[in-house]
Formats: structure tokens, C-alpha cells, sequence
């Protein structure tokens, strides 16, 4: 006998319709951990045992949400080891949803709330799924996001209710998450109700309409939409799926787009029970392997651990911010007024002058003319949201103001200027705030009265789409300031970390080895056209070579000469880097600064790259260079890892989480590692395996791929980069 609780209430009227209750008395969400598996089985036993007396089924739920899906820390624990565990009591839950399914009465899922995964596989199941017009409820499949596929039947079922493509684009491999009318659109769901009694009336209807129900695909002579695999039409078009996966993938590691496009193609052609097998296979294989961890790590753990706040000094009472006064209207601050309007924040967008602070509100009415034409928002909205921004040259503007973000050049002594202009004008505590890529934080605060209330807030460029937000505590920011910038990147629903001053912070110090060792690559000869490759197999977003045109190669420069100057002031020696010259020769010789000047390492014709500027082959490649791709791709990732650790060291970070999310959210570190330090821990053999591998790359390329101390004793005791439990 399990002594699981039971997890599914069974509640059957005088009619005979049962309704089977998800609601598992442990949890505030409902998972599908082993009591739901033993719950299931006992409802699919009883409603056997009880055909007869039954007339229809209404599965729905007594949490917030219908279902939460898998149970993320189980899932993430399950070694090679358990794979035939995982296989069975995979298809175990799969086979008492299907008796289910085929129990020839009519069952219908009353979605209340969002079935995401796991939640959406039992509304597939049912014959008929109604859901409530709630604003928050999300459905989809948004397994692929941690590296998994939907294994509860979701692949098998969306493939024949959707039809393969439409199954892969709509809902497989992207892992989007639909309201309810979109779910609607999508055909996800059948109907949308606009209240709970409406719903379960609707439900009710259901039943008593239908004596008898079936699937379509458990029907006679069903076909699946749009074709198998062995029709020729869909044969014709077979071979696009891979070309736009590794479009989609750049070619990285990522195996669940590729098992999730196996599982329906394969499962498309053999009948139901096989199919359910094939994915189960492919759900297994991803849920035992190493990627799918590193992605739950970072997209879920470590996430919520850097969202909710794992940072924040506790005990200062949460704020909202009513009205920010945003310093320069250029390129940053035209994008963080647009955030700032879009989650309701009053917004002083103070320039040089009226014209060019009009300029910047003008970028926010750009973006809203897109949303609106594209239907993803209303034209009201659309005017509130401009109606919130108040473009303005006079500094009396910023009156009332109880935040100010700075966004003006990188200059310290403008930017001193510019908060001694307003510090007086605005609310006596406001929080003060600087969005300088460089600058110290603790030299900025100089410049204030106020210097505990003052703050780093790195935003990312394109300031709308760019989830992060880096928050960069100087030497004199007391804690009433950390929190309070937290809960304003919080508000305006970014993702903050949290990290000390020093140069470069932790996001540009680390980009800044990246794109360096791309560079280095150049000097030694290599094809530049293979490292833009090596880039994309390792699963950056940006190619190295192309993000060194966007930031420009002056900046690079620049940096280095601060920081040259920072060490033989400090009384030591300057190492200088193989990249440098590549990067001096561009500038000064070739007149190659990057994008913003027309040219870098790529052309450039009317503002887009139209490829890699042939010269570079002819003045820095050597036909006899030759390095493995497998060196290339993790020079790259050895860089930033062992300078993350380095950052771990010093103190600039003090969290694995901020970390992981940081890298993946701010700088395009690979998703699939689950970011910068998750990619040590899950590196082959563990941390030892790393220092092993570190040490042959600093043999064959040098000083900078030696690992730190930090490093070494973490992999001699056998400990892993994490924040441990928290209380
Ligand atoms: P930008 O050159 O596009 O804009 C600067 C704006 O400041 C201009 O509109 C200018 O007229 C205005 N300004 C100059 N003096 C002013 C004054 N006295 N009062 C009010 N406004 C004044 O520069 P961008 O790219 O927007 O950068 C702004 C800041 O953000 C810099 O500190 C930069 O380092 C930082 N940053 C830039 C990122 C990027 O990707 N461009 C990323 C993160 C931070």
C-alpha cells in the first residue's frame, strides 16, 4: 500500500457526474510527483470499477493554477542510473490517463487557472477542454525552455490534435505560453468561458450532450492534420524542419528541440500506444542527461532565487516608485522611460533640450505604433502609456520626482553636473541612480550630497526587450538604497542582480573576455569566419566578432587604457592581451571602429552587416593556423567562467544565482550551461574536469586560462558552485 495522500478528489453528484478535484493537500500547487501517479491510477481503477454509475467526467482543480507540471527538484536530481525508472512510471502516468481517455465517457477539463506541461497534458487528454477567461492563466509547453519535452503524452496528443507542424511551431518548440484566447486561436483549448459557474455549466452541457466520447484520433479513418511523414506533400516539406532547428539552435547543444522533433515525426507514424513509447524514449533521454539540469538550474531555481529577492536587504520596508525623472533622452534613456511608462511609473524625460527630449519620447510612440499594429496592444493603452511621459529641457520638470536614473554621455564630470542640476529639485529622498557601463559608482556618488541614496542601475541596449538589469552597489550605498532599486527593477519587471562595484562590474568585465578572446583568435591567424562559427556551436546568441562591431572597438580601447593606467598606478605590471593589436591595427590603420562608424569587422551598407570585411583575411589570417573547433568554442567559455570565478573571489558578486542569470540575461552566455558557473559544475567530470581542461588550454593559450584559487579548492573538496540552501 502507498502511503502517498491522496491527490485527486472524487466528488460524484446524484447525475453521475464525477468530478475529479486536482488538489494535492501537501503543496499549494499541484505536481506531478508520485502521489499524483498513485492518485491517478486509483481514479482510473475506480472509474473502471464504476462505469456503470458514471455518465461523464469533469476534471478540474482547487489551486491558483490547474497544474504546475513536472516537479522541477525531482526532475533535476534523476541521474543516468534512474533512467528506467523514468521510463516506466513516465508511461505508467500515461497509461492511466489514456484508460481514461478511453473509458468511453465524456471527460472534460475545466481550466480555472493556467495548465502549463504537465497541466496542459491532462487537458489533452480529456475530450473537451473549457477554459476561464482568466487574465493570468497561461497554457503551453514550455518544457523546450528547460531543455525537455512535454512527456506525459503531450508530443503524442498535440500532434494529432494540431497536426506536426502546426503541433511544432504552435505550441513544441518554442515552448510558448498562451492567455486564454490565444489558446483559444491556437486550438488549444475549445472554449472560453467568462466565469467559473459559466464554465462548469458549460462542462455539465458537455456531458449531457455526449452519451458516449472519443478522441479524433481514436476515431475510424482518422487522419492527422496535414499529413504524416508518408505522405509525399508532408515528405516534401520534411526536410525544412531540421535546416530551422539549427536555425533556431545556431548549431549549439541543445538536444531538446531535436528529441522533441524526433519524438513527433516518428510518433506521427506509427499508431497511438508506439508513439507514446517513442516519446518516452526521447523524454527520458533529455531528462537524464546534463542540459536539462543546467537549464532548470538557471531558468527556475536559480531565477526565482535572484527575483524574489535572495539579495535584497531584508527589513527595509518595500517601496513603489510613483514618478522617475530619466536623465538623457538618447539611445538608454529613450528605453528606460519606455519601461518605466509601461509599468505605470510617471516619467520626466529631462535632455539638453526640448527638441531632443521630444526625440526620446518619440522612440516610446515608435514601439507602441508596432504593438498596437500587431495587435499586442490597445490604441488606450497605447496613449495612457505616452500620456505618462513628460518630455522636458527645464530641470523645475523633475519636481515631485522620487527616483532619478542617469542616462546621460559617459562623463563623469557631466555626470556630477547633471545630478547637482536636479538633486534639490527632486523628492528630498529620492533614490539616485546612474546607468553609467563604466564608470565607478563609488567616484559617481562623489559628485551627490546624498551619496548613500545614490546607485548603479546597468541597463542592457535594447533597453525594452533586455530582462536584466545589473545593480551595482558603490562603496557608500547603504542598504535602503539596494532595496529600493531592487523593487524598482522588480516593478518594472526586469531581473536585478546585485553586484560591487569594481570595473567593469561583473557583466561588462566578463563580456569583455569574451569578446577578446574572439579577437585573440583573429591574431593568431584562424579564419575570422570560423570564429563567428565556433561561436555560434557554443550557443552564443551574438557572434563574437559581430558584438565587438555593435559595442564598438573604441570602447575596448578605451577600457584597457583606463585600467593599463589603474595597475602601474597601483605599482604593478600590465599584461597586455594578443587581441590588442588586432584591435589597434582596425582602429587606427583600417579606420575600422565598428558599426556606429560604417565599418569593422564587418561591412556595413545602408547600416546592416553585409558581411565579413574581406581585408581581415588578407592582414591577419594565416593559412597554417589551425586550432580544433572544440578549442575554440571553449576558449570562449573558459574565459568568462574562469573570470566569473575570479569576480566570486573579489567580492563583485556574491551569488552563484546572480551569476548564472546574470551571464545568460545580460551577456548572452549560453542557455544550455545554465550559465556561467552552472557550466562549471555540469562541465564533464565535474570540477575537477574543468581544472583539467584549463590547465591544456593555458598550455597551448596562455596565462589567462589558468584557474583561480577559488577554483581549485572547490574541486578539491569536492563542492560545486552553488548558494546552498536558503533560509
Ligand atoms: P546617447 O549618446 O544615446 O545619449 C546620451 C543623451 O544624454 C543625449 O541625448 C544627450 O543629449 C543627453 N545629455 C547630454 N548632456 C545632458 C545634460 N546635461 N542633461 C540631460 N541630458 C544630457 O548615449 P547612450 O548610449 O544612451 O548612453 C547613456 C549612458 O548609458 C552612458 O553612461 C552609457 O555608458 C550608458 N550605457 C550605455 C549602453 C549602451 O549599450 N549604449 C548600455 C548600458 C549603459
Amino acid at each position: 500500500m502507498s502511503s502517498e495522500p491522496t491527490t485527486i478528489r472524487w466528488e460524484q453528484d446524484d447525475t453521475g457526474v464525477v468530478t475529479l478535484v486536482l488538489d494535492d493537500p501537501r503543496q499549494s500547487a499541484n505536481t506531478m510527483n508520485a502521489a499524483f501517479g498513485a492518485s491517478l491510477k486509483a481514479v482510473a481503477d475506480r472509474l473502471e470499477a464504476e462505469r456503470e454509475t458514471v455518465r461523464g467526467v469533469i476534471v478540474t482543480s482547487a489551486k491558483k493554477t490547474f497544474f504546475a507540471g513536472g516537479d522541477l527538484r525531482d526532475l533535476s536530481s534523476v541521474g543516468p542510473d534512474q533512467a528506467r525508472q523514468v521510463f516506466e512510471s513516465g508511461l505508467a502516468v500515461k497509461r492511466d490517463l489514456r484508460r481514461i481517455e478511453t473509458l468511453g465517457k465524456p471527460v472534460v477539463a475545466a481550466l480555472g487557472g493556467t495548465a502549463l506541461g504537465g497541466g496542459l497534458e491532462i487537458a489533452l487528454a480529456c475530450h473537451r477542454r473549457i477554459a476561464l477567461d482568466n487574465p493570468k492563466a497561461r497554457f503551453g509547453f514550455p518544457e523546450v525552455t528547460l531543455g525537455l519535452l512535454p512527456g506525459g503524452g503531450g508530443v503524442v496528443r498535440s500532434v494529432r490534435l494540431l497536426g506536426i507542424t502546426d503541433a511544432l511551431l504552435k505550441v513544441l518548440l518554442e515552448g510558448k505560453q498562451y492567455n486564454p484566447g490565444r489558446a483559444l486561436e491556437a486550438g488549444i483549448v475549445d472554449e472560453v468561458a467568462d466565469t467559473e459557474e459559466e464554465m462548469l455549466a458549460r462542462a455539465r452541457a458537455f456531458i449531457d450532450a455526449t452519451a458516449q466520447s472519443r478522441q479524433p484520433w481514436d476515431t475510424e479513418g482518422y487522419r492527422i492534420p496535414g499529413g504524416t511523414p508518408a505522405s509525399p506533400k508532408f515528405a516534401a516539406n520534411l526536410p525544412a524542419f531540421p535546416a530551422n532547428l539549427r536555425k533556431q539552435t545556431g548549431g549549439a547543444p541543445y538536444p531538446a528541440p531535436r528529441n522533441i522533433l524526433a519524438a513527433a515525426v516518428e510518433g506521427a507514424q506509427v499508431d497511438f500506444e508506439t508513439a507514446q513509447v517513442i516519446e518516452a524514449r526521447y523524454f527520458t533521454e533529455l531528462v537524464t542527461g546534463q542540459t536539462a539540469k543546467n537549464m532548470i538550474q538557471a531558468f527556475f531555481f536559480d531565477l526565482q532565487a535572484v527575483n524574489s529577492g535572495a539579495n535584497r536587504p531584508a527589513g527595509v520596508e518595500p517601496r513603489r516608485v510613483r514618478k522617475v525623472a530619466v536623465l538623457g533622452a538618447g539611445m538608454m534613456g529613450a528605453g528606460i522611460a519606455y519601461s518605466c511608462a509601461r509599468a505605470g511609473i510617471e516619467v520626466v524625460l529631462k535632455d539638453v533640450s526640448q527638441e531632443a527630449a521630444e526625440r526620446g519620447k518619440a522612440y516610446s510612440a515608435k514601439l507602441l505604433e508596432k504593438a498596437v499594429a500587431r495587435g499586442r496592444t490597445t490604441e488606450a493603452k497605447r496613449a495612457e502609456l505616452l500620456a505618462r511621459i513628460t518630455p522636458a529641457a527645464d530641470p523645475a520638470a523633475v519636481a515631485g520626482c522620487d527616483a532619478v536614473i542617469e542616462a546621460v554621455f559617459e562623463d563623469t564630470a557631466l555626470k556630477h553636473k547633471v545630478f547637482q542640476e536636479i538633486q534639490h529639485i527632486v523628492e528630498p529622498d529620492a533614490l539616485l541612480c546612474s546607468n553609467t557601463s563604466t564608470l565607478p559608482i563609488t567616484l559617481l556618488a562623489e559628485g551627490v550630497e546624498r551619496s548613500r541614496d545614490f546607485i548603479g542601475l546597468h541597463f542592457f541596449s535594447p533597453v525594452d526587450k533586455m530582462p536584466l538589469v545589473e545593480i551595482i552597489k558603490g562603496g557608500q550605498s547603504g542598504d535602503e538604497a539596494l532595496a529600493r532599486a531592487f523593487d524598482l527593477v522588480r516593478q518594472i519587471n526586469k531581473t536585478p542582480i546585485v553586484v560591487n562595484d569594481s570595473r567593469g562590474f561583473f557583466t561588462s568585465r566578463v563580456i569583455g573576455r569574451f569578446i577578446n578572446e574572439g579577437v585573440a583568435m583573429v591574431a593568431e591567424g584562424v579564419e575570422p569566419a570560423s570564429v563567428e562559427q565556433a561561436a555560434g556551436q557554443a550557443g552564443y546568441p551574438a557572434k563574437v566578432l559581430s558584438l565587438m562591431d555593435e559595442l564598438t572597438l573604441t570602447l575596448p580601447r578605451r577600457i584597457r587604457e583606463e585600467s593599463r593606467r589603474a595597475v602601474e598606478e597601483a605599482g604593478g605590471t600590465w599584461q597586455p592581451h594578443p587581441a590588442d593589436e588586432v584591435i589597434d591595427r582596425m582602429v587606427d590603420e583600417f579606420g575600422r571602429p565598428g558599426r556606429s562608424g560604417g565599418a569593422g569587422f564587418y561591412d556595413y551598407e545602408d547600416g546592416r552587416r553585409a558581411g565579413l570585411w574581406p581585408g581581415l583575411r588578407e592582414h591577419f589570417t594565416k593559412p597554417d593556423a589551425e586550432i580544433p573547433l572544440a578549442d575554440m568554442k571553449e576558449r570562449m567559455l573558459f574565459v568568462e567562467a574562469i573570470d566569473t570565478v575570479r569576480c566570486l573571489e573579489e567580492g563583485v558578486l556574491t551569488s552563484v544565482a546572480d551569476a548564472n542569470i546574470g551571464s545568460i540575461l545580460g551577456i548572452g552566455f549560453p542557455g544550455w550551461t545554465g550559465g556561467v558557473l552552472q557550466y562549471i559544475n555540469g562541465y564533464d567530470g565535474g570540477l575537477p574536469g574543468f581544472v583539467a581542461r584549463a590547465r591544456q588550454l593555458r598550455a597551448a593559450y596562455g596565462e589567462r586560462f589558468e584557474p583561480p584559487a577559488l577554483l581549485l579548492e572547490k574541486a578539491r573538496k569536492g563542492e560545486i558552485f552553488t548558494d546552498g540552501p536558503r533560509d
